[in-house]
């Protein structure tokens, strides 16, 4: 299930019900020792009895070890609700976008099958980036009218960027970037020439107390943390207020 992202606030009724009546609060890591940004997120939500589990999902390229940490968490969570506990696993954001959860969720169904699953939808950190800026005077819609909104991982060159600018700017369509972190040294420069600096929202661990909401063009070159996106927006509809 989603939760925040970053404010345990942003939780659906739906989500703190089944937190609520859970026994089991599963959650990703990426080391074992680690307390994981969903856990985080949802801790005032979750009572001292309530039993932690906390799921390895590495953060590696290689294939094997991460296919390994999917079967292992299904095993876990599959081992849990055959005990006849009830069980939840947190996710941050939206439980099905770029999510780990959606890895043990694949992983279930072709595991454990028999393991009923629901999954419960999250506020996107592009809809919650969204919002907080409209919320601090910088009104930015994600989408109007007949706007494509595209959202995806930050390419890897500048050359790909390049590419995604010139098609979405070509097909009016609206560009929200995440994994952006260590990206934002190149990608700064890019938009720069591009002119695109202050049509884009740079959002920043949004929902954390110390959520940073701008235009681009007054976050510095240097690498950003992990969890940052920005949205950018190459023209308006025509017709406005
Ligand atoms: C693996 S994706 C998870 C997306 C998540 N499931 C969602 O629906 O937003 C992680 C990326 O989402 C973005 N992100 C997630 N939470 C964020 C936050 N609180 N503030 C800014 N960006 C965030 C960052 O770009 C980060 O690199």
């Amino acid at each position: 299930m989603g939760v925040g992202p970053g404010d345990p606030d942003l939780l659906t009724v739906a989500a703190l019900r089944r937190i609520v009546g859970a026994d089991v609060v599963a959650y990703p890591v990426a080391r074992l020792e680690g307390e994981g940004m969903a856990a985080r997120i949802a801790a005032p939500w979750i009572r001292a009895e309530q039993q932690r589990l906390p799921l390895l999902f590495p953060m590696v390229q290689e294939a094997e070890p991460r296919r390994q940490a999917w079967h292992a968490a299904a095993d876990a969570l599959a081992a849990e609700v055959g005990a006849g506990r009830r069980v939840v696993l947190l996710c941050e954001g939206d439980s099905s976008l770029y999510a780990s959860c959606s890895y043990a969720l694949l992983a279930l169904a072709e595991r454990h099958p028999a393991v009923p699953v629901a999954v419960i939808p999250g506020i996107t950190a592009v809809a919650a980036a969204a919002a907080a800026a409209s919320s601090q005077g910088m009104p930015w819609p994600l989408a109007l009218q007949q706007e494509p909104l595209l959202v995806r991982p930050t390419p890897e060159s500048a050359e790909e960027l390049e590419h995604w600018l010139d098609q979405a700017r070509a097909t009016g369509t609206v560009l929200a970037l995440l994994k952006l972190g260590h990206r934002w040294s190149w990608v700064q420069p890019l938009l720069q020439r591009r002119g695109l600096l202050e049509q884009s929202l740079f959002a920043q661990r949004v929902g954390w107390p110390d959520q940073l909401l701008s235009r681009a063009s007054a976050v510095n070159p240097a690498e950003q943390p992990y969890f940052s996106l920005l949205v950018i927006r190459q023209g308006w509809p025509a017709v406005l207020p």
